[in-house]
């Protein structure tokens, strides 16, 4: 029996109401499959637990989450109990950078039952490989009080390591793929690191001959996710474009509710977390309509990341019959209930078995 042990952070808001439902769909999954087995430890670091503990997780919690094989997560932030650069910076960002999750990858394509909100929706199947160390998201900078002349400096810092092992991961990625890299830049110069940006994708391309490149400016990139997105396989960003670009991706797909993500540790050193691309979403909190495909994607992801590959596959292609079937949350035009979806995807699955 093959088992993984995965630490569950729920954390805020929409959260809590879609983490469950992920859950059942992985422990069916793991019962389908007969040789494997989760077993889930929850911890409860969220607002919630900085409002009573001065803290958004105890000092001790990277050491706690090192004994998993992965961390799942679903969203952090409650700005009306917490402010966001706490609770962010003291969870989910730390995690991330702790554990050396170098690398955030999410994908987005055309879903069957999903109507996208294109004009001309074509087939697309891309992959945002996100560089998520650095860059314009660096500890450098901060707010200066000086009366009238008060400012705040964010310092960009990119690191030729950095950038090499994102882009790297994008260049093999698109091997096994449909052998297409795009960087995302701004390479006219306007932003100081993005012609070091540029000559280090540069060269790591010369070492894969065998895949195609092209470069875009972000702005223009984010406008052609939405005109012809059929025409991209990898996309390498760095943290911020990355950040803007995945949330375009998301909604080219129909919702921001239904987009998976994976921050990858590449040394091995420490457990790689599975989060989807949304946040807590307080709008929709406690009326039970979150979409939680974003999530159960996400599941998916983590299957992939421990060689259940086809396991995945067949989660996959469950979520789409669900959603062929019209069992859907409002975001995407359904009237269902999280509950009625995630029942619905258990529900196939059991009659697999
Ligand atoms: P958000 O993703 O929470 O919400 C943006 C919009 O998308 C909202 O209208 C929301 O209702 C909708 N939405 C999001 N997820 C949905 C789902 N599963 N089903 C249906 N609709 C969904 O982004 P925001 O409003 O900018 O941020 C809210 C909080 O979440 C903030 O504190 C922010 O910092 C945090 N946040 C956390 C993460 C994370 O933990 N990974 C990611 C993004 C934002
Ligand atoms: C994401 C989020 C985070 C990010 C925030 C909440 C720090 O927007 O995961 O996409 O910018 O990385
Ligand atoms: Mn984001």
């Amino acid at each position: 029996m093959k088992k993984i042990d995965v630490s569950v952070i729920a954390g805020d808001g929409i959260g809590k109401e879609v983490m469950p439902e992920a859950l059942k769909v992985l422990e069916t999954v793991a019962d389908v499959h007969g040789g494997l087995s989760f077993s889930f430890k929850h911890y409860p670091w969220s607002c919630d637990y900085y409002i009573e503990h001065n803290e958004m997780m105890p000092e001790d919690g990277l050491d706690q989450l090192q004994e998993s094989d992965a961390v799942f997560l679903s969203a952090v932030g409650d700005p009306n109990l917490v402010p966001d650069h706490i609770s962010l910076w003291g969870l989910l960002v730390k995690i991330r950078r702790e554990f050396e999750q170098v690398i955030n990858i999410r994908p987005a394509k055309q879903m069957k039952g999903i109507q996208s909100p294109l004009v001309h929706p074509n087939d697309f199947d891309l992959m945002v490989v996100r560089e998520n160390s650095e860059g314009e998201y660096s500890e450098a900078g901060g707010r200066i009080h000086r009366g009238e002349d008060e400012l705040a400096i964010q310092n960009a810092i990119f690191t030729r390591k950095g950038i090499e092992r994102a882009v790297e991961y994008g260049f093999q990625l698109a091997q096994s793929r449909r052998g297409h890299v795009t960087s995302a830049t701004k390479s006219n110069g306007i932003v100081h690191s993005m012609p070091f940006w540029d000559s280090v994708f540069e060269s790591v391309a010369e070492k894969y001959p065998d895949v195609k490149t092209a470069s875009n400016h972000i702005d223009a990139l984010a406008s052609f996710f939405v005109t012809r997105p059929q025409e991209f396989d990898v996309i390498v960003a760095s943290n911020l474009f990355g950040d803007i670009l995945t949330d375009v991706g998301a909604a080219i797909m129909g919702s921001i509710g239904i987009a998976p993500a994976a921050n990858i540790n590449m040394n091995g050193k420490y457990p790689s977390m599975f989060e989807p691309v949304h946040g807590s979403a307080p709008d929709i909190y406690g009326k039970g309509i979150a979409n939680p495909i974003g999530q159960i994607w996400t599941g998916k992801m983590m299957l992939d990341h421990f060689g259940e590959h086809e396991l995945g596959n067949t989660l996959l292609q469950v979520i789409e019959e669900v959603l062929q079937d019209g069992i859907k949350t409002p975001d995407i035009g359904g009237t269902s209930s999280t509950t009625e979806v995630s029942d619905a995807i258990v529900t196939r699955l059991k009659a697999l078995k």
